[in-house]
């Protein structure tokens, strides 16, 4: 049995104050058997989310890493930099940077071997857009960009990070997939993993993200391979978010 993890993806909003209400009031409201939390506030707010976290069952998150271990990389954060502020969790290849930021599945594996070599855990963001579906060739996109980073890394590697499926399409948009959608996704990853290595398959968690709500989060995380979720906008109001990790729970 996977114990199921809930991700809040705060993305390039709030105030220094409101992150640390948000995390207050995350915190109270947490069950003692709530599944496995992680907050992911922007850079400049993490030094401030690990005190408020200190001591507790919630984990820090940053939302990326950069590739390199140090050096001349104007404007980047390092591996090393993250874990010394308390992370233990980092997203690679989440769909904006891949996007609006020419990220690619190359770049990607080396920021989640970045990530392994400090004792982060990448939290590895896969998902085809729009008109990748509607050609008939998420797998395909979807497969490349895991194997980019099982092509480096090795699928050994998997074994210590997650996956988040992320529908571009689904994300921000309230379109959510629907379970079957998710399901289906979820258990071809699982699957092309498995044909290299059935443990690791079998053990890795693969999260769901994109327009995830309380209202829809439980029948998403009944699905037998949805193993939580990656939340964006829902997690930056305290009571939605417990919701959802109240679905994830128990
Ligand atoms: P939304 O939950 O706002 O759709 O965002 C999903 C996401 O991108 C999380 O990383």
């Amino acid at each position: 049995m996977r114990a199921k993890i809930v991700a809040g993806n705060w993305k390039m909003h709030g105030t220094r104050a409101e992150s640390a209400t948000l995390i207050d009031a995350i915190i109270a409201g947490l069950r003692a058997d709530s599944a496995q939390c992680v907050l992911c506030p922007p850079f400049v707010y993490l030094s401030d989310a690990w005190r408020l976290l200190r001591g507790g069952s919630v984990a820090l998150g940053a939302q990326d890493v950069c590739a390199e271990t140090h050096g001349a990389f104007t404007g980047e954060v390092s591996a090393a930099m993250l874990k010394d502020v308390g992370c233990q969790y980092v997203l690679v290849g989440h769909s904006e940077r891949r996007a609006l930021y020419g990220e690619d599945s190359l770049l990607v594996a080396r920021k989640f071997a970045a990530a392994l070599s400090r004792g982060l855990t990448p939290i590895l963001c896969v998902g085809e857009q729009l008109a990748e579906r509607e050609a008939g060739r998420t797998r395909e996109v979807v497969a490349s960009q895991l194997d980019a980073v099982t092509g480096l890394c090795g699928v050994p590697a998997l074994g210590t990070a997650v996956i988040a499926y992320e529908p571009v399409w689904a994300i921000g948009t309230g379109r959510t997939a629907t379970p079957g959608q998710a399901q289906d996704m979820h258990e071809f990853i699982r699957q092309r993993m498995a044909g290299q290595d059935a443990k690791i398959a079998a053990d890795v968690r693969i999260l769901y993200g994109g327009s995830v709500k309380a209202g829809n989060a439980r029948e998403l995380f009944a699905m037998p391979d949805v193993d939580g979720g990656l939340i964006g906008g829902a997690s930056l109001k305290a009571d939605e978010f417990l919701s959802i990790v109240a679905a994830a729970s128990g």
